[in-house]
């Protein structure tokens, strides 16, 4: 979603403002744009497309200046276009924003009558004219101030003035906005990973507040303009490899580096000596909590959905799991011995985080399990559990599903046995079992070039389908996920079971379905859903693992056999075909596989 940077400094910004936006374009963008301020002007360049436009757009027109803020867009109101693309500009101010502002129509209607006029459809113009409108008859604080209050719904702003020349003012109301310090010049950032080339020194700023930094110092108040310190974190120096090395796609890169992923979170959590898990400082006691409740969105959600089957067949806890953007705006009712666990793979999701939001404002206790450790999630948490991935760039979700699943596969693990729901035996087999994820996981991805061929069959189809029972259930819901986002392909995930209370109408003649059945306590079943839709003409993959006995089934289309293990820790497995079944089928048809159409890495918006 939208990316912010802002520089303020001695030197020119334009070369670091374009090296952050690269930064940002991860997130999945449709257009992006430069403002600076120099000798008493502003000027902008913009450009639809990629960063890599708006870098020939900059060399053309030479723009110049010691502050400056940059944006990568991704639309909400008004088409992706040069026009709507951001910073977004009057004569007096120039605004960068992520978020929506849920009230601009009336703002808008307020502003034509005071003489404004208006160049772009989106949301984020009235913010311009707004705080020009204001400055008219108030200082910079109380314009801010003012302007902030009158806004309604979320965001993350940058802005510069043409009065104020060495001067970048950010506020936040939802969206993430992180601050950085160097030596004579100071930094804005959508995340901190924007600004880590050239800082690794953070603060961030809460709901409400907002910061004024010159080269030269860094000021944080509150919405009432009261001054307010900010710790400064330091990142730590990672040598984490953000390049796609020899492969064509990060998700490529990112699906192979799963053995290795798996493996370091085993060794994160799991004591291999005494057979025991990790969990320290767990604020709780385990006889606090009689519920569970699982939040995310899209494949966090799907996760969270798995982690079900095992928290209600370890523990005997009551489990539920909600997606956040219905979670935040139900009646819950809120129990005080209740864990609440928000899953998410940036810590930026606004849903996910207007839900823990929530369940802190409610006094609740909140776990969150996330990737990117600095984030607004995890920083909001009373306790965090990270799934040590390291960085994850494709737009499509791969060895993220596979870090959150091991972190609530071992959290439930732990959680029972803390509870004597399991015995010690059943425990310290499972954790044995969990040492050879890794390697099953590696021979899993040895499965390629099957897949590879299968995949021609998901290309130019009206239509698919995954079936799953049981624990294979998420994973098909995440299997219809992936091909949906990446080939652009309809695709429905589905328990086996249900078929013949409606779904099973859509299947025709040779519409490719693809079935995933281990041999597990389900397997039967789900093979005589398969026969179901075999014989009303479906073309049935089954993804199973591998077995002495035979498959008894006669019209497969085409197999695929995952190594075996346990069947808890077969939906690990099993998710591989799929994540390339999706990333093949994309790349037959030539699609942006990292950055899919309209789609973002972190979801800021709601
Ligand atoms: O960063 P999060 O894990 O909170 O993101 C949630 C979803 O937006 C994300 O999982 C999305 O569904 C993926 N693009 C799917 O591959």
């Amino acid at each position: 979603m939208c990316g912010i940077v802002g520089i303020t400094s001695n030197k020119q910004v334009i070369s670091p403002i374009i090296n952050s936006l690269r930064k940002l374009e991860y997130r999945g963008y449709d257009s992006a744009g430069i403002a600076t301020l120099n000798q008493g002007f502003i000027n902008e360049v913009k450009c639809e497309g990629r960063v890599n436009a708006l870098e020939k757009n900059l060399l053309k027109s030479k723009l110049e200046g010691t502050v400056g803020i940059g944006h990568v867009r991704w639309a909400t109101h008004g088409a992706p276009s040069t026009i709507n693309a951001h910073p977004h500009s009057s004569e007096k101010v120039s605004v960068v924003h992520n978020g929506i502002i849920e009230n601009s129509t009336i703002l808008k209607k307020f502003l034509i009558k005071k003489g404004h006029k208006f160049k772009s459809q989106t949301d984020t113009e009235v913010i311009v004219h707004l705080i020009t409108e204001y400055l008219k008859k108030n200082d910079l604080k109380k314009t801010i101030i003012k302007v902030l209050k009158k806004l309604h719904g979320s965001f993350a702003l940058g802005i510069i003035f043409k009065d104020y020349p060495d001067m970048i003012v950010g506020a936040r109301r939802g969206s993430p906005l992180a601050v950085g310090y160097g030596p004579n010049e100071n930094y804005l950032g959508s995340d901190s990973y924007a600004l880590k080339t050239m800082t690794n020194k953070i603060s961030y700023l809460n709901d409400g507040e907002f910061c004024i930094l010159k080269n030269n110092s860094v000021e944080f108040f509150n919405d009432i303009g009261n001054k307010i310190n900010k710790k400064i974190l330091e990142l730590s120096e990672n040598n984490e490899n953000y390049d796609k090395g020899d492969f064509k796609h990060f998700m490529a890169k990112e699906i192979e580096e799963q053995p290795v992923t798996i493996k370091n979170c085993v060794k994160e959590y799991v004591d291999k000596i005494n057979n025991d898990i990790n969990i320290f400082n767990f604020p709780w006691k385990v006889n606090e909590i009689s519920s569970i409740v699982l939040i995310g969105c899209g494949t966090a959600f799907h996760s969270c959905l798995m982690a079900k089957y095992w928290f209600e067949n370890f523990t005997t806890l009551d489990v539920s799991v909600d997606i956040a953007s219905e979670f935040r705006y139900r009646k819950n009712k809120f129990k005080k011995d209740a864990l609440y666990v928000f899953v998410s793979q940036s810590g930026e999701t606004a849903d996910t985080y207007a839900s823990l939001d929530l369940c802190n404002k409610n006094k609740m206790k909140t776990c969150s399990i996330v990737n990117v450790v600095e984030s607004s999630i995890a920083r909001d948490s009373k306790f965090v559990l990270p799934i040590h991935c390291g960085p994850e760039i494709g737009v499509a979700s791969t060895k993220a599903f596979l870090g959150q699943m091991l972190v609530l596969y071992i959290l439930s693990l732990k959680i029972s046995f803390m509870r004597k729901d399991i015995d010690k035996e059943t425990y310290v087999n499972k954790i044995k079992s969990l040492f050879t994820l890794s390697d099953l996981i590696k021979k899993t991805l040895e499965t390629d070039s099957k897949t590879q061929l299968v995949c021609n069959s998901f290309v130019d189809i009206k239509g698919s389908m995954f079936l799953g029972r049981g624990y294979s259930y998420p994973i098909a819901l995440e299997g219809a996920l992936k091909l949906k986002e990446l080939s652009y392909v309809h695709a429905e995930g589905y328990p086996a079971g249900e078929m013949k209370h409606g779904p099973l109408a859509l299947i025709e003649e040779g519409m490719p379905v693809v079935v995933i059945a281990p041999r597990d306590e389900y397997y039967t079943k789900t093979i005589s859903n398969m026969q179901e839709v075999i014989a009303r003409g479906a073309k049935v993959l089954l993804i199973t693992n591998k077995s002495k006995d035979e498959i008894y089934s006669e019209n497969i289309w085409e197999y695929i056999e995952v190594e075996n293990t346990t069947d808890d820790l077969l939906p690990f497995l099993i998710t591989i075909p799929l994540q390339k079944l999706a990333y093949y089928s994309a790349l037959k048809k030539g699609y942006d596989i990292d950055k899919p159409r309209n789609l973002a890495k972190s979801v800021t918006v709601e």
